[in-house]
């Protein structure tokens, strides 16, 4: 039998447990999910690819059914070079909608065989996204929760890293 691979595209600058959720949703419709990360984004990203890789493999891991990997260009063409049949988005709420039904009928007209599909996660992350999170840590805000904990950590750590030097180059 022939395997279905999923493919959930991000940024995951970082990832938070809205992400994990719906990739533990994504895990029962495939046998495989490949999280892909988009690299050459136009927003300056707070983690480097590297890093987001790195903090992903801790949490989840990386053996056949899952995947960590990045990518650039089309996503249809990544989704096609890992055989994915199945591109994954998390929906939040109606804001969301319209920006995800353009990309999900532009990648449609690109290659009809990759279907989009939504999903949405747990309420209590109905309104968690990486950059309000990104925002709450800048302004010494708690996001325990909101993240995985060794997501925070490493948050924390950059934010004062980015204040610190900040910091001395105005003094
Ligand atoms: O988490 P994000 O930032 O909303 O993810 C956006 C992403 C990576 C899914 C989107 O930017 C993307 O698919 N980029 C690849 C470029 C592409 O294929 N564009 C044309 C079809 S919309």
């Amino acid at each position: 039998m022939t395997e279905r691979v999923a493919l959930y595209p991000g940024s995951f600058d970082p990832l938070t447990n809205g992400h994990l959720d719906i990739l533990s949703r994504a895990r029962r419709l495939a046998d495989r999910v490949v999280v892909a990360i988009l690299e050459n984004d136009v927003k300056t990203p707070l983690f480097s690819v590297a890093e987001r890789i790195d903090m992903i493999h801790e949490i989840v891991g990386d053996d056949r059914s899952t995947l960590v990997r990045s990518f650039s260009g089309l996503l249809v063409a990544f989704a096609r070079d890992v055989g994915a049949t199945l591109i994954v988005r998390g929906l939040r709420a109606v804001s969301d909608y319209e920006y995800e039904l353009q990309m999900a009928l532009m990648n449609r007209r690109l290659t009809p065989s990759i279907e989009t599909v939504f999903l949405m996660a747990k309420e209590e992350y109905s309104y968690v996204s990486s950059r309000l999170v990104k925002e709450v840590a800048r302004l010494g805000g708690d996001v325990s929760g909101l993240v995985p904990e060794s997501v925070r950590h490493r948050l924390v750590a950059r934010v004062l890293s980015q204040e610190s030097r900040v910091e001395s180059r105005e003094s």
